[in-house]
């Protein structure tokens, strides 16, 4: 069935958490044809570079498995595949449509072997504990409410001395950067959106999500309060991405 397509979604703070996760799943069920072109325009092709820059610090150890928590269309995914060739790789997510246009990559690649989408919810992992050795998410984690949740599971998963990567989007905190990009995100991301995507309202919900998230220091914190120690914050392109990347201590205790 196709998806209903809406014109407008509520402000990120004005809903509950169940809204907000009904709402996510229904905007990425509508933007798969056009999410990688669309981030490649958005992004001026830098989406490419910071997935390439999280997997290059991935470090991998027994298990040689890595899982992409919201895989989405699998960039991160095939990105790790391609840099690490002895590493398999499970992507997750709950939007079928977005895992479809990922298959569809990876199997034009030949990469069926190693990477395996399946569907799931982040916030309760279908995985034992210590099963990866490293667990990543690009621009996954502000859709997720519960996001102090969805770090656990990242940790839990992963074995001890494992890492977890987690790739973000930020209102940059540079002054001179802030007026431009409240321009970018609430009026020229959507506008441009409308143009090819079927649900335009959707990128005003992505602008918003960026825009209410939280700031850099905060976010480090929530990973420590995860259990991950020797955070680390990279920031990308003046703080409009950061990576950040914690390691789950060798004895839990
Ligand atoms: C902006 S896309 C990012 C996709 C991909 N990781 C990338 O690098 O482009 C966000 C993805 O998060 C997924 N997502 C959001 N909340 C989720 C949850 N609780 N469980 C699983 N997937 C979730 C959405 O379905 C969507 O595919």
């Amino acid at each position: 069935m196709t998806p209903r397509i809406k014109k407008h979604y509520p402000p990120v703070e004005e809903m509950t958490a169940a809204e907000r996760v009904g709402m996510v799943r229904e905007v990425f069920a509508t933007i798969p044809s056009h999410y990688d072109i669309l981030n490649r325009i958005f992004s001026l092709r830098r989406d490419v570079a910071w997935r390439r820059f999280a997997v290059g610090k991935m470090r991998f150890g027994p298990t040689r498995r890595f899982l992409d928590v919201a895989t989405g269309t699998a960039d991160l995914a095939l990105e790790a595949a391609r840099q690490h060739p002895d590493v398999r790789v499970t992507g997750l997510d709950f939007a079928r449509e977005m895992m479809a246009v990922g298959v569809a990559k990876f199997r034009k690649l030949r990469l069926t072997e190693r990477i395996r989408l399946i569907q799931g919810d982040a916030l309760n992992l279908p995985f034992p504990d210590h099963a990866f050795d490293v667990a990543g998410c690009a621009f996954g984690i502000r859709n997720m409410p519960d996001r102090l949740r969805a770090l656990r599971e990242m940790t839990r998963v992963v074995r001890p001395g494992g890492q977890v990567l987690v790739l973000e989007m930020h209102f940059p905190q540079h002054r001179l950067l802030q007026p431009f990009c409240h321009v970018y995100l609430n009026l020229l991301l959507p506008r441009a959106a409308g143009l090819v995507s079927r649900n335009p309202a959707a990128y005003h919900y992505l602008g918003d999500s960026i825009l209410h998230f939280p700031a850099p220091a905060a976010f480090a914190g929530l990973m420590a309060e995860a259990g991950l120690v020797r955070v680390a914050r990279h920031p990308l392109m003046f703080g409009i991405c950061y990576l950040y990347l914690g390691w789950k201590p060798e004895d839990p205790s």
